[in-house]
C-alpha cells in the first residue's frame, strides 16, 4: 500500500527533480532533533552489526555510490537506518556531469536508466564536508567512491585517481575504485587487467592504511571478473563491489519505446537481480573468505539481502529501490533481517 502510494506521487516528478526533494528531506532528517528521532524508529539492532574491512558496520546494508554524490545526506542516511553510505562517485575535478535529462524510470520493471556522468563538486569540496562530518562521528560507516575527471584522458587516468585518493582516502572508512560507470568514455576500458594493474597499485600506495576496493561491471565475462578479483587480491587490496549498472537491456518488461526513449545509460533495479547473484559467486569463488565483497544490484526487500549475504556477500548495498518504496526502506531491510 505505501510503496504504492509513494510510487504514484514519485511519478508526477522528474526522476532527478524527485531525487533531489527527497534528498532535501534527507538532509533535514539528518539535522537534531530529528535526527535523534527519526534514529529512536529506525535504529538496526546490534544483533545486525557486521565486522569487515576493521570496521565495525551497525546492519550489513548501505546506501550504494551515486545516491549522496556530495557527501551531504550522509547523517539523514545515517539516521535512516543504513549501516553504511558510499559517498560519490568523487573526481578529482567538479563537474557538471551529462546534459539533462539523464535520469530515466522503468516503472514496470521497478528500474532506472542513468547517464549522469559523475555530476560532483569535486575532491577538495568532498573533502571539506566529509571533515565537518568526521568532527560530529557520525554513527553509520562512510565509504568514498572516486573516479576520472572527464577532462583527464584514459591515458593519464592514474594521476587523476591518486589525486583524488591522496586527498580523501584520510576522510573516508573505505575507498572504492570506481572503474565500471558506462557514462564516462573509457571508463570500463580501465577493467582490463593489463590496465587496471598499474592503476590498482599507484591508488593503493597513495591510499595508506584506508581499506580499498574496486567496483567492477556486471557486463563482463566471467573469466575477466575472476581475473579481476585475482588481481585485486594480489595488489593487496580488501574488498570488492559487485557491482555498477549494466549497458544490456535484456528481459525488460517495459515498453521498448519507453526504454528507446531513455536512450544511452546504465541500467539499475530489479532487472539485475538474477546476474546480480551470479557475478558475485564469480567474484566469492575467486577470493579468499575474509576478502571484503560487497553485494550491489536488484536489491528490495531483506530476503534479496539475505540471500546475497547466504550467497558470500560480507556487506550489501542498494539504490534503485529506495527511488520506488521510499525513505523508509533501510528501517524496512533491517527488520525483515532479524531473526532469519
Ligand atoms: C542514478 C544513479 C546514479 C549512480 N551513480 C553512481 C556513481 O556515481 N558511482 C557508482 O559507482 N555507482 C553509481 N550508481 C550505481 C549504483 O551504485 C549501483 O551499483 C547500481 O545502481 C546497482 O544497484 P541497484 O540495482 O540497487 O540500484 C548509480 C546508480 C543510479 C541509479
Amino acid at each position: 500500500m505505501y510503496p504504492l502510494l509513494f510510487r504514484a506521487v514519485l511519478s508526477r516528478f522528474d526522476p532527478e527533480f524527485a531525487h533531489h526533494a527527497g534528498m532535501a528531506v534527507v538532509r533535514v532528517l539528518g539535522v537534531q532533533p530529528f535526527a535523534r528521532a527519526t534514529r529512536a524508529l529506525t535504529a538496526p539492532d546490534p544483533s545486525l552489526r557486521v565486522e569487515a574491512l576493521g570496521l565495525t558496520f551497525p546492519s550489513p546494508f548501505g546506501v550504494a555510490a551515486g545516491f549522496d554524490k556530495n557527501a551531504v545526506g550522509v547523517r539523514g542516511l545515517a539516521a535512516l537506518g543504513f549501516g553504511h553510505v558510499e559517498v560519490g562517485t568523487i573526481t578529482a575535478i567538479p563537474q557538471e556531469g551529462n546534459p539533462k535529462p539523464r535520469l530515466f524510470r522503468l516503472v514496470e520493471d521497478r528500474a532506472v536508466i542513468n547517464r549522469m556522468g559523475f555530476n560532483n563538486k569535486g575532491a577538495d569540496a568532498a573533502a571539506r564536508k566529509l571533515a565537518r562530518l568526521r568532527r560530529g562521528a557520525p554513527d553509520t560507516v562512510i565509504g568514498v567512491n572516486i573516479g576520472k575527471s572527464r577532462v583527464v584522458d584514459v591515458e593519464n587516468a592514474t594521476e587523476d585517481y591518486v589525486a583524488s585518493a591522496v586527498r580523501l582516502a584520510p576522510l573516508a572508512d573505505y575507498l572504492a575504485i570506481n572503474v565500471s560507470s558506462p557514462n564516462t568514455p573509457g571508463l570500463r576500458g580501465l577493467q582490463a587487467v593489463e590496465t587496471l594493474a598499474p592503476l590498482l597499485r599507484a591508488v593503493r600506495t597513495a591510499a595508506g592504511k584506508t581499506p580499498l576496493l574496486v567496483k567492477i561491471a556486471p557486463d563482463l565475462p566471467d573469466e575477466e571478473i575472476t581475473a579481476i578479483a585475482q588481481l585485486a587480491v594480489a595488489e593487496g587490496l580488501d574488498g570488492i563491489i559487485s557491482h555498477n549498472t549494466t549497458i544490456s537491456r535484456d528481459g525488460l518488461l517495459s515498453d521498448d519505446a519507453v526504454v528507446e526513449a531513455a536512450g544511452a545509460g546504465g541500467l539499475s533495479g530489479a532487472p539485475l537481480k538474477e546476474r546480480s547473484l551470479q557475478v558475485l559467486r564469480v567474484v566469492r569463488a575467486a577470493v579468499p573468505e575474509d576478502f571484503c565483497v560487497i553485494a550491489v544490484g536488484g536489491v528490495e526487500t531483506a530476503s534479496d539481502v539475505q540471500e546475497r549475504l547466504d550467497a558470500g556477500a560480507t556487506l550489501v548495498q542498494g539504490y534503485t529501490a529506495f527511488l520506488y518504496r521510499g525513505p523508509f526502506w533501510g528501517r524496512e531491510i533491517n527488520r525483515g533481517l532479524l531473526g532469519r
